[in-house]
């Protein structure tokens, strides 16, 4: 069970109480695991040990395949144990849930190309035995290829395992809102939120097909177990209907509801709002942490809308909560300490206030002047996430360093780079050094972005471009910010320099360069992204990157004085009963800060890769910082413009 919910379950004799309560909300069985590694080493594990007993039978077994982001650390397992352990795919069949249509099986957003890369090309599975639809079938004999596809699946007997993993619109497969239970293999078109996700495989919106080849909800459903996998935090909204929700061809996913053996593996993340979660006592009792009590209390005052200090005893008890009451006598007394913790988090002094009592301050007074990292995964997670802070810092008399974790090349239009290199050349020109070399160059890399197929990766030379242009906007909007050069550090992590949107995980060598940094300053203070919600994105990469130099530094002395901050990247925010720090902001300083986003200009108006919101960055930053702001004063606490939010790291 996860940590956050420790049942008395052992002493009242109440567990299957408990059991039934869960079972009544989530209709899929669920388990919960700290992270998606540790869960795909487990069904790999699994997979592993039905291949091999298919073997001892001398039978093969057919497995049921997905692509995206959820399954790639199972077909890294399942490589390492074929690597490592000897585990032989010799026996083995696969039919893959999908691909897009049309599409090219060489070109670079294929499932083709994504399951060769990821598992086929590193195993020993016979080349015959894999089975993805294709993608380059003429439209009118898609039909008839759907029923082949069919047909040989049945013929090798079934789906024995099947893999999945869950969209945002709740399909499974490219099985849509709409799909019937009967549905078959077929051409779908695709929900534009699913055409929104994927823009990030294709580069650009306008280059994702609409269409798709799908199993059907049929096909799934006939599989004799399934695994349906979902991380982070985005996943979480669609992971609670899936679960929680009635049946419904608008979410197809609660069609596997009614799968005899079905197993919904989560991350911490994605399993966020199921209710045993989210609302702990709603299904059965809790250990009562501080946590979870300002969780209770503040969901209490949200839900009825109500601020703290005016919840009554009724409202306790008439919304699941009287067993907290039972413990605090009255509510009186838990609003107070609630406030209380509410009202300490607050500070205008992020880097501590000198000479000032600290006891019930989020910072330490001393020192009065501090040595401070700000780690920003992309170039402008600093000003997005933590402008206003920044500032502070700096006119507060800190010694602040920025450090740019990657160099953010991808995400620069070709646009961009092209006015970039022609600048460059006819500055040349009119200053008398144009050359023959140079000349060639930027032809060389003008074409190449003119050639380059619909989510292919560009050359290393515009790579290089567009991550100066990014350096140069980081740059800006850290001096605007107050900082001088010497204080400003661009990393550029190699992790991240694969050109794709897919990253490479953390190593030694990205380790170092943070640590060597880190070493450098001996910071008292270090700000970090602390998107643990994000699985396989470049800021949870970014983030274990840290973790990985303080934990190589954990016998410096100077490592224990340093308080590790964690702000929220550019998507989303920390529940208010998270806060550990809120930095109020003025209006003033939000037009500031505002001033230092602006300094990002290829990441202004339609950046390309604006993720599932399509608000601005700056106007997104302004939004989360003003509803911060106004769920404080909902609750009863001060009213400012707006805060920017911080949750301590404790290792
Ligand atoms: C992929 C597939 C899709 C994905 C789903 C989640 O073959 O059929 O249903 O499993 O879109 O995608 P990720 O894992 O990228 O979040």
């Amino acid at each position: 069970m996860d940590t956050q919910i420790m049942y008395r379950a052992q002493k009242t004799g109440s567990d299957k109480h408990i059991k039934y309560l869960i079972k009544s909300y989530e209709k899929i069985p669920v388990r919960i695991w700290d992270n998606d590694v540790e869960c795909c080493n487990h069904i790999a594990q699994s997979i592993a040990l039905a291949i091999r007993q298919r073997q001892q039978d001398e039978k093969n077994i057919v497995l049921g395949l997905a692509t995206g982001s959820t399954p790639i650390n199972l077909y890294r397992e399942l490589i390492r144990m074929h690597r490592e352990e000897g585990l032989s795919f010799y026996n083995v069949i696969t039919f893959n849930l999908d691909e897009y249509y049309p599409m090219q099986p060489d070109a670079a957003p294929s499932y083709v190309r994504f399951m060769h890369e990821f598992l086929f090309n590193h195993i020993d599975i016979p080349t015959d035995q894999i089975h993805i639809p294709n993608g380059t079938i003429p439209l009118e004999e898609v039909g008839k290829y759907c029923e082949e596809y069919e047909k040989k699946i049945a013929l090798h007997g079934g789906i024995d395992i099947q893999i999945l993993g869950i969209g945002r619109t709740g399909h499974i497969g490219f099985n849509e809102p709409g799909s019937w239970l009967d549905s078959k293999t077929r051409l779908v078109r695709l929900d534009s939120l699913t055409m929104r996700d994927a823009r990030k495989d294709f580069l650009r919106e306008e280059h994702v097909p609409f269409r798709a080849i799908t199993m059907g909800i049929d096909t799934i459903m006939n599989a004799r177990t399934i695994y349906i996998m979902a991380w982070g935090q985005h996943k979480a909204e669609i992971v609670r209907r899936a679960v929680e929700g009635e049946v419904s061809s608008h979410i197809p996913s609660t069609y596997l509801q009614n799968h005899p053996d079905v197993r919904f593996y989560v991350d911490k993340a994605a399993s966020e709002l199921l209710t045993r979660v989210n609302t702990p006592w709603l299904v059965g009792m809790c250990e009562w942490t501080d946590d979870l009590i300002a969780k209770g209390v503040i969901w209490l005052s949200q839900k009825i809308k109500r601020p703290i200090l005016k919840l009554t005893d009724e409202d306790y008890n008439e919304h699941g909560l009287g067993e907290l009451i039972l413990k605090y006598n009255t509510a009186y007394d838990l609003n107070i300490r609630v406030f209380n913790r509410l009202q300490h988090t607050i500070t205008g002094w992020p880097g501590g206030k000198p000479h000032a009592d600290d006891t019930t301050r989020p910072e330490r007074a001393k020192p009065a002047k501090k040595r401070v990292i700000i780690f920003s995964p992309h170039p402008d997670d600093d000003v997005i996430s933590m402008g206003g802070t920044f500032i502070r810092l700096v006119d507060q008399g800190h010694d602040v360093h920025v450090a740019y974790q990657t160099s953010g090349n991808i995400a620069v239009h070709d646009h961009d780079a092209e006015r970039h290199i022609e600048f460059f050349a006819e500055f040349s020109e009119a200053m008398g050094l144009r050359s023959e070399e140079m000349d060639k160059l930027q032809k060389k890399m003008l074409k190449a972005m003119k050639k380059k197929a619909p989510g292919e990766m560009d050359n290393k030379d515009v790579l290089q471009i567009k991550a100066l242009i990014r350096r140069g906007e980081a740059r800006a909007g850290a001096r605007y910010c107050g900082l001088k050069d010497d204080h400003i550090h661009f990393l550029d992590l190699p992790f991240y320099e694969t050109g794709k949107t897919r990253k490479n995980p953390v190593t030694s060598k990205d380790i170092n360069i943070i640590k060597a940094l880190m070493e450098e300053i001996k910071p008292h203070q270090v700000f970090a992204a602390g998107d643990l919600a994000d699985p396989h994105g470049t800021h949870r990469v970014c983030l274990d990157a840290i973790f990985g130099a303080f934990a190589a530094l954990k016998r410096e002395s100077w490592i224990k004085e340093c308080w590790l901050w964690l702000y929220r990247g550019a998507w989303h925010e920390w529940g208010v009963e998270e806060i550990q720090m809120a930095v109020p902001i003025s209006p003033s300083e939000l037009l500031k800060k505002r001033r230092a986003i602006f300094m990002h200009q290829s990441q202004k108006d339609r950046p390309p890769f604006p993720g599932e919101d399509d608000r601005e960055f700056w106007v997104r930053a302004e939004d989360r910082n003003r509803d911060t702001a106004e769920a404080y004063r909902a609750l009863g606490l001060a009213e400012y413009e707006a805060m920017e939010a911080f949750r301590r790291w404790e290792f």
